[in-house]
């Protein structure tokens, strides 16, 4: 296990302005990242996952983002398979908010105990701290503008009419 690679994993569905700033965060401080889409089963999916890989490829492009950045996504088991499977040795979350910790910390301690993989969690500029993508999938579904809430290519492909502002 190396603790200079590490994955960055989430639903991403869709991708937002909070998930793109811990990539930015997580790449400045990492060798080589990867940001894996896993399916959660636990949520009812608004985009297919090819989707919403080809969404943070075209978003870390457009924010010019720079490293070694892989974009993968997996369903074939546990978090910790993958990260063990490419030699990475840290997971790395975004944390908003004590809901958000309360959250990730029982995620972490199994990871933990399951594969000795480490989590580090990233405070994303306060800008986003009230950005998830639930709310963007609400707000989507209702046609309002998710413009100020998610990277531009996103906002594109929620709204390729340009209905709201452009
Ligand atoms: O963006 P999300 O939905 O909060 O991400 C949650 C995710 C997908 C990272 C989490 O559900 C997950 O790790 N799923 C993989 C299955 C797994 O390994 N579960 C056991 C350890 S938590």
């Amino acid at each position: 296990m190396n603790n200079r690679i590490a994955v960055v994993p989430g639903s991403f569905d869709p991708p937002t302005l909070g998930h793109l700033d811990v990539i930015r965060r997580a790449a400045a401080l990492y060798d080589r990242l990867h940001v894996l889409v896993v399916h959660n089963p636990g949520k009812e999916a608004m985009l297919p996952i090819a989707q919403r890989l080809s969404l943070i490829e075209q978003s870390i492009a457009d924010a010019g983002i720079e490293g070694d950045i892989v974009v993968a996504s997996w369903s074939m088991g546990l978090l910790v398979d993958y990260v063990t499977d490419v030699g990475a040795g840290v997971l790395v979350k975004g944390i908003r908010s004590q809901v958000d910790v309360a959250y990730e910390t029982p995620m972490a301690i199994v990871n933990r105990h399951l594969a000795a993989v480490e989590t580090v969690f990233l405070l994303p500029d306060p800008s986003h701290a009230l950005v998830s993508s639930s709310l963007v999938r609400q707000v989507a579904a209702l046609g309002g503008d998710v413009a100020p809430f998610v990277p531009p290519a996103v906002a594109r492909f929620l709204d390729p009419s340009g209905h709201h502002g452009g």
